[in-house]
């Protein structure tokens, strides 16, 4: 099956293709789009189209609320079309972690929220009727070494004291050897592009409006109401919600927040042996495992892998990652491959609402870690909630204005010491790589070429396309991303295409394109 993405697909932030952008789209979607009304003051303009800003849509659009939903490209274009869409009572942040650096009542509200959620969405699909996969599944967790022995029995612990259901297992559901393994019961899976697409038909419905490929350049506040810009157009409203990860811009949560891409493959066996449950091992990274089925075809999903954005090797991390299930699997084909980016937060636990520093009614969601689907349908649920002035029991827990004394700062600190080297370091020294002409077609590197640092593209036909290849965001260099033929900012995460237009953000401005004095 090819990898590359065709018109025909959902439309996704890189070159690798996810299964889920075969979801040929319905006519309610493909017949959308019509300009909203610019002399209108919203209730809210939801920023970002992923599960986050269209649940958000749609659940203040239910209300009376009059929502503008915009997007920088397509609905789902981000992570969600690109999610392995498991949905979890149990969190990358553990709950011994999080009753060790919140306290035992947050560990329990935190696994009080997974299962709302998951019932939430449960009852979504029921209410819309969305054939969207859906399906309750087990997960287990095990370990393989002593040490990993140990924190799967604290995570037995603490995640029974804070109200999941969970036990210590006979099997692991995988054909790899194990010392001990747990077993959490109703847990999730889903297709994210037929869950969402089906979402946002509702919302549509119910009269919301839409602006997909409009990128919001700038934001203001004049007082009365907040002004979103386009290059086009103004939009304002009496909220904005960022549903876009990192909010647009330099502030805290760049440092508040990791980038990190996870890898993942959909592959065909030459037998029956699909596993039947969610299974996640206890490695650094993680890998993870569950079944799909796709067009009369089970796929085995497997996953991990993951790194800092802008600072792996893309072709190693699959490679791994396909050896990986080569030793516990007879692999007929692999026919999906494709990497997605989420932001780890430094204390564990995503950022919920209001955005400090800004005028009232800006609120944010990020930080999601590895469990976008469940903390960005939560988001949606607390930000309608303050929208609307509901009282909702988890805003304060997962409020962004926290300023909790952190456990695992000094981690923290590595992690953005390497923000802070690319920002000095690569303005300012130079080193050289290769000449232009060293590019081989299909590939691109970042070289310096008559003493300026230049992002190259060499096409297929021999074409070079040259961009400076310092980010606009916050002046850190580029790095060529080989699986996603994308140039990723190893700082914040920030990503462009190969004509240098921001794919995903915090940067608001594309890429510098050069002119080569070859360049016709
Ligand atoms: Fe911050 Fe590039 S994303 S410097």
């Amino acid at each position: 099956m090819a990898t590359t993405q065709s018109s025909s697909f959902h439309l996704r932030d890189g070159n690798t293709q996810s299964p889920w952008q075969i979801n040929p789209l319905s006519e309610a979607l493909a017949s959308k789009n019509d300009p909203p009304d610019t002399s209108r003051i919203y209730d809210a303009i939801i920023i970002g189209a992923g599960i986050t800003g269209i649940t958000t849509s749609l659940l203040l659009q239910k209300t009376g609320k009059r929502c503008l939903l915009i997007d920088g490209q397509q609905f789902g274009f981000g992570t969600t079309g690109g999610t392995s869409a498991h949905l979890n009572t149990f969190f990358d942040a553990t709950y011994p972690e999080i009753e060790r650096d919140f306290g035992k009542e947050a560990a329990a509200l935190t696994a009080k929220a997974g299962k709302e959620v998951i019932a939430f969405i449960a009852a979504l699909i029921k209410d819309y009727q969305i054939d969207c996969d859906f399906d309750y599944k087990d997960a287990y967790l095990f370990s393989e070494t002593e040490k990993e022995s140990k924190q799967l029995r604290a995570i037995l612990a603490c995640s029974q004291r804070a109200g999941i259901a969970v036990e210590e297992a006979s099997e692991n559901g995988v054909p790899i050897p194990y010392d001990q393994a747990i077993l959490f019961k109703q847990q999730g899976q889903f297709h994210p592009i037929k869950y969402t697409s089906k979402l946002l038909e509702a919302y549509l419905e119910l009269g919301g409006d839409l602006m997909e490929n409009t990128f919001i350049i700038k934001n203001s506040f004049d007082g009365k109401c907040h002004i979103a810009e386009s290059a086009t157009a103004i939009f304002k409203g009496h909220a904005i919600v960022y549903a876009t990860h990192i909010p647009p811009g330099i502030n805290q949560f760049n440092f508040r927040c990791a980038a990190y891409r996870s890898y993942v493959l959909g592959v065909r066996l030459k037998d029956d042996n699909y596993p039947s449950a969610l299974i996640y091992d206890m490695q650094e990274p993680y890998h993870y495992f569950r079944t799909h089925h796709i067009d009369g075809q089970d796929y085995l999903i497997v996953g991990g892998e993951d790194h800092k954005t802008g600072h792996g090797d893309p072709e190693v991390a699959f490679k791994r990652l396909e050896d990986y299930v080569r030793r516990y699997y007879a692999i007929a084909s692999v026919d999906y491959r494709w990497s997605a980016q989420y932001y780890i937060p430094v204390d564990g636990l995503p950022y919920i609402g209001q955005f400090p520093n800004n005028a009232p009614g800006v609120y944010i969601a990020t930080g999601f870690n590895g469990n976008g689907m469940i903390f960005g349908t939560l988001s949606a649920k607390i930000i309608s909630d303050l929208i609307l002035k509901h009282e909702n029991s988890y805003g304060s827990l997962f409020n962004p204005s926290r300023m909790k004394p952190i456990a695992g700062f000094s981690e923290f600190l590595k992690e953005n010491t390497d923000a802070a080297y690319h920002f000095i370091a690569d303005r300012f020294t130079t080193k050289e790589i290769e000449t232009a002409h060293a590019i081989a077609s299909g590939e691109g590197m970042v070289v310096d070429y008559q003493g300026q640092k230049l992002a190259l593209y060499k096409d297929e036909t021999g074409h070079i396309t040259a961009l400076n290849p310092t980010c606009t965001h916050a002046g850190c260099i580029v790095t060529y991303n080989s699986a996603e033929k994308s140039w990723d900012c190893p700082c914040h995460g920030g990503r462009y295409d190969l004509q240098g237009h921001v794919i995903t953000g915090p940067p608001l401005k594309n890429l510098e394109k050069i002119s080569l004095e070859n360049d016709d």
